[in-house]
């Protein structure tokens, strides 16, 4: 199993393959496929779930899917995200709430959303034993502070504001930090200026390693397709033309025979 010295030592010498599971027979086939780290991400929401935001989505649900998920691997580190409102009130908040995902389904460490702002959090968390990723860039639990999910970075105040973050994220503990929808100059930097691995999504190549969302990458998902993803299989079109000859089959009465039969 990876620790976080091995992913941290990872920076520089080998690029991090981490990508989003909510289930067991999918956490099991990412990590026969070699995946790195398995995400349990609040990205639920919207391609598993079909809200419109991540901000519905609950602790337990997080908690439910991890759990299925960890069952599903062995070796393969298990980071669960903190979804909106489990640690954005209170440090008190923070503390609970990375404590129950860390005893209730087995994690590694849990991710966060936010930059300096978040920085209390991280550090108290880190403080009680448990690794914590943080997450800056485009950061989708703000999106109604944003008024959308646009790229991160852009301008030369902004890009400096994302280092900063990305620096004080490390001297508070964080062992990674997923960098989201940011302009790739931008990861660049950020990526320069800490000596923790940076995960980027949309974030340009200047990163030690990648993250995307699995039913993104695999077309299951069909709402939306951002720029920055790339679809290594159209799985949408698999399943329908799978159903579709099961459902003729049925119609036909070729489904069951005698081998489906007892
Ligand atoms: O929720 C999620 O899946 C994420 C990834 C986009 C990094 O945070």
């Amino acid at each position: 199993m990876l620790n976080i010295n091995q992913i941290r030592s990872f920076k520089n010498r080998k690029k991090i393959v981490m990508l989003t599971a909510f289930d067991y027979p999918t956490a099991m086939l990412l990590e026969q496929a070699g995946c790195d780290i398995i995400l349990v991400g609040d990205s639920l929401g919207t391609v598993f779930n079909g809200y419109k935001s991540t901000l519905p989505v609950k602790l337990d649900d997080l908690i439910y899917h991890a759990k299925a998920v960890r069952r599903g691997i062995k070796d393969t580190f298990l980071v669960v995200d903190m979804p909106f409102m489990s640690y954005q009130a209170s440090i008190r908040d923070a503390k609970t709430n990375a404590g129950r995902i860390m005893k209730e389904t087995g994690a590694n460490a849990v991710k966060l959303e936010g930059g300096d702002e978040a920085s209390e959090q991280i550090k108290a968390i880190v403080d009680m034993g448990v690794p914590v990723m943080g997450h800056i860039g485009l950061q989708p639990q703000s999106v109604n502070k944003y008024g959308g999910y646009a790229l991160q970075g852009v301008s030369e105040e902004d890009k400096e504001r994302l280092v900063k973050s990305a620096v004080a994220i490390e001297q508070e503990g964080a062992f990674s930090i997923v960098v989201e929808k940011t302009k790739s100059e931008t990861t660049k930097e950020i990526t320069k200026s800490v000596s923790i691995p940076v995960i980027g999504i949309g974030a340009g190549p200047h990163c030690d390693g990648q993250v995307l969302v699995t039913y993104d990458m695999l077309g299951i998902f069909q709402d939306f397709k951002p720029k920055f993803v790339k679809q290594y299989d159209n799985l949408a079109k698999r399943i329908q033309k799978a159903v579709k000859s099961y459902a003729s089959d049925v119609r036909e009465k070729k489904f069951p025979g005698q081998k489906h039969s007892f």
